[in-house]
């Protein structure tokens, strides 16, 4: 193996940019000639490619966002598309990808393998933490971060309003990021996709702490209970007036803030990591494989098994969420 090439898709996270980094200057090192890829497959189908050096990811580990860009791309799950993005690869003599992206890019990847016999390794890249074979993806952290300290600043006004607020996260249909918010901010309640809404808790839980003297709840809801992932919150609120006349309530949307800002140091060792380990099984000529952790080990497995695998929801988590925050 001579040249590989690195994108990023789907929904940008942080934590990409600490893995370009290190493909890079880890392929450079090992003798690889390297290109990134501008705008995810879009690029790959359009030959928008360039040759890196180890100068081009100076300063970006800590970076929030991509600077190969990224972007959704319909045509490559057309069989045109396909080819032009194979021919990308083949005129410029490219034998190794490596896709950083979540579920659907490395599904794309996973299908260019299959059907071209392209090299592949796949990076999971994505706030959602929605991949199921890694404990961990690219961004979560970093996205929950974000969410904790925007709940905290919430908090702080909510209380002295005698105000509750519900507040929507981002994660599609995996309830972690609303999980995990929940937890870090001692929120008085918590709604995941995973295990859907029982309005009546919601209710008895703020009727409850009304009646011992506390009128300040935050209440997280993750995007995808709604099956749009737009107006859960909203939503939620509507419910909780009907149900309580004249309580003070607002709703507030994280929204794309989740994704911006400076990775944190644990999303960039795991992008580093992952970035290096990529590298290493092209190397080795390991191909349809995606990198993951568990227990702290990085650690890659076939593609296809590894999207086989169910999302085990994090049940005693859930419990914990609750019970640490009854009055
Ligand atoms: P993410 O990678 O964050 O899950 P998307 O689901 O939008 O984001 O997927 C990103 C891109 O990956 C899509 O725009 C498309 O180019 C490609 N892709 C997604 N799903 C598939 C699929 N089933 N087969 C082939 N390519 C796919
Ligand atoms: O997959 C990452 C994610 O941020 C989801 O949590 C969210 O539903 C979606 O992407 C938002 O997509 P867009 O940036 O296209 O609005």
């Amino acid at each position: 193996m001579k040249k590989i090439a690195v994108l990023t898709s789907g929904g940008d996270a942080q934590g990409m940019n600490a893995a370009i980094y290190a493909v890079v200057r880890y392929a450079l090192k090992s003798g690889l000639e390297v290109y990134g890829v501008n705008r995810g497959y879009k690029g790959l189908i359009e030959g928008d490619i360039k040759k890196m050096s180890a100068i081009d990811v100076e300063d970006i580990l800590h970076k929030g966002g991509t600077v190969l860009k990224t972007a959704r791309c319909p045509e490559l799950q057309t069989e045109e598309g396909e080819l032009a993005a194979i021919k990308t690869m083949r005129d410029n003599g490219i034998e190794g990808l490596v896709v950083i992206g979540g579920d659907g890019s490395i599904q794309g990847a996973a299908r260019l393998s299959r059907k071209y016999g392209i090299k592949i390794i796949g990076i999971p890249g994505t706030i959602d933490n929605d991949l199921a074979y890694t404990d961990y993806t690219l961004g979560f952290d970093s996205a929950v971060s974000v969410c904790v300290n925007a709940v905290n600043q919430l908090r702080d006004t909510m209380s002295c309003n005698d105000r509750s607020c519900v507040v929507e996260v981002m994660g599609r249909y995996c309830g972690d990021i609303a999980l995990y918010t929940a937890l870090a901010t001692g929120a008085e309640a918590v709604v995941v996709p995973e295990v859907g809404l029982d309005i009546d808790k919601i209710v008895g839980t703020i009727l409850h702490n009304r009646s011992i003297g506390k009128y300040d709840n935050i209440i997280i809801i993750a995007e995808g209970l709604s099956p749009t992932c737009h107006g859960a919150a909203q939503n939620l609120l509507e419910q909780i007036v009907e149900r309580i006349p004249g309580i003070n309530i607002r709703p507030f949307v994280t929204g794309h803030i989740q994704r911006g800002g400076n990775a944190t140091v644990q999303d960039i060792m795991l992008g580093i990591q992952m970035g290096e380990h990529a590298v290493k099984c092209l190397l080795e000529e390991k191909t349809n494989r995606v990198v993951g952790i568990a227990n702290n080990v990085i650690f890659d497995e076939d593609v296809q098994k590894a999207l086989g695998r169910k999302t085990p929801f994090q049940q005693h988590l859930y419990e914990l969420a609750q019970d640490l925050v009854k009055y």
